[in-house]
């Protein structure tokens, strides 16, 4: 069942982006174009317009074929750019004003100098096609990893979502350059295959509130963590949830919630109890061999520009 929701009242309506044309499901202001039912935009520069002419012989003379930043990740097709908003101001900015037009939340932020950006690509012999991005503050607040997550319409519901949450996890641009940071991930890789925690040693969550296609990703994304997890558990001391934090990099909250929604909580003699159903494990573990989605490989993120 599809959940998303749309404004029937919403500006633009429809915007065309590249050679697709792409309902939109919320309204944003766009200041160059204000008030207008249909923009069009550069899908790499993003560049926008009402006027089909004037993106025309934009296109003639635009050479961009990827977003800004620095390329961190490439695997096959797929590839993310990091993205400094104090560096690339508009075109963060106008990224921020796409991603409300798919979001329902009259608080955006558009303040980008304060934000890094974390745009995935899908690559083909014409250019780098966005697929969706996610958000991190500079200083981080709290346990929050991420400011907010889009994936654009026409890349939802394969997985990409996920993928973006799973990659958010890292400990992305620490002080050190980038390519101590990666090498750094490389030795940790060496040695253990639970990358997402030891990188983010610091547990981590997203910014609440979450929309309804948020939490429900969130939601699904933490139960396949847990579960597989719980599938690589072999030992037969019992299981404790601080070890899950240490081993995921999920809270302590996120955890229990998700325990919770999994039905592993029992109560006995009136204590409660982690009682865990290794059926709802095993099935997990076997519909994620079939599934098709898209899956992040952990030794691609050692991959240097
Ligand atoms: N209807 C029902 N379920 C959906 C829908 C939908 N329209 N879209 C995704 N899902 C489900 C998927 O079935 C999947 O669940 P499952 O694993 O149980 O099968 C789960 O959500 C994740 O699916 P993905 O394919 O990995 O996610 P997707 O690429 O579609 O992106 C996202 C998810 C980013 C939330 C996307 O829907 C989006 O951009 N929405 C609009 C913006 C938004 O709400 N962002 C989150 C804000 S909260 C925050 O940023 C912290
Ligand atoms: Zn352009």
């Amino acid at each position: 069942k599809n959940i998303a929701t749309q404004d029937p009242n919403r500006c633009p309506a429809v915007i065309r982006f590249g050679y697709l044309k792409v309902p939109t499901w919320f309204s944003a202001q766009f200041p160059q174009e204000p008030d207008a039912e249909k923009l069009i935009f550069c899908e790499y520069c993003l560049q926008y317009t009402q006027c089909k002419s004037v993106m025309e012989s934009h296109m003639r003379k635009c050479n961009w074929t990827k977003p800004p930043g620095t390329e961190i990740y490439r695997n096959g097709s797929l590839s993310v750019y990091e993205v400094d908003g104090n560096i690339d101001k508009i075109y963060c900015d106008t990224l921020c004003r796409i991603g409300k037009l798919f979001l329902n939340d009259k608080t955006v932020e558009y303040g980008v100098e304060k934000f890094r950006f974390y745009i995935m690509t899908k690559n083909d012999g014409f250019g780098n096609h966005l697929v969706g991005y996610f958000s991190k503050k500079k200083q981080r607040q709290g346990n929050f990893n991420v400011s907010c997550i889009i994936v654009m319409p026409q890349y939802q519901r394969k997985g990409y979502g996920r993928l973006l949450i799973e990659f958010s996890k890292r400990k992305l641009h620490e002080p050190t350059n980038l390519s101590s940071c990666l090498n750094k991930y490389h030795v940790l890789l060496i040695f253990s295959g639970y990358l997402l925690s030891i990188v983010e040693k610091q547990p981590g969550t997203p910014e609440t509130p979450l929309t309804v296609l948020g939490q429900k990703s969130y939601n699904s994304y933490w139960k396949s963590v847990i579960l597989e997890y719980l599938a690589k558990y072999t030992s037969c001391d019992p299981i404790h949830i601080k070890d899950i934090i240490r081993t995921t990099g999920l809270m302590e909250q996120d955890i229990i919630n998700t325990l919770n929604s999994l039905n592993f909580f029992v109560e006995v003699f009136k204590k409660t109890t982690i009682c865990i159903d290794w059926n709802v494990v095993d099935a997990h573990m076997q519909s994620k061999k079939l599934s098709e989605r898209v899956q992040i490989e952990r030794e691609k993120l050692n991959w240097t520009p």
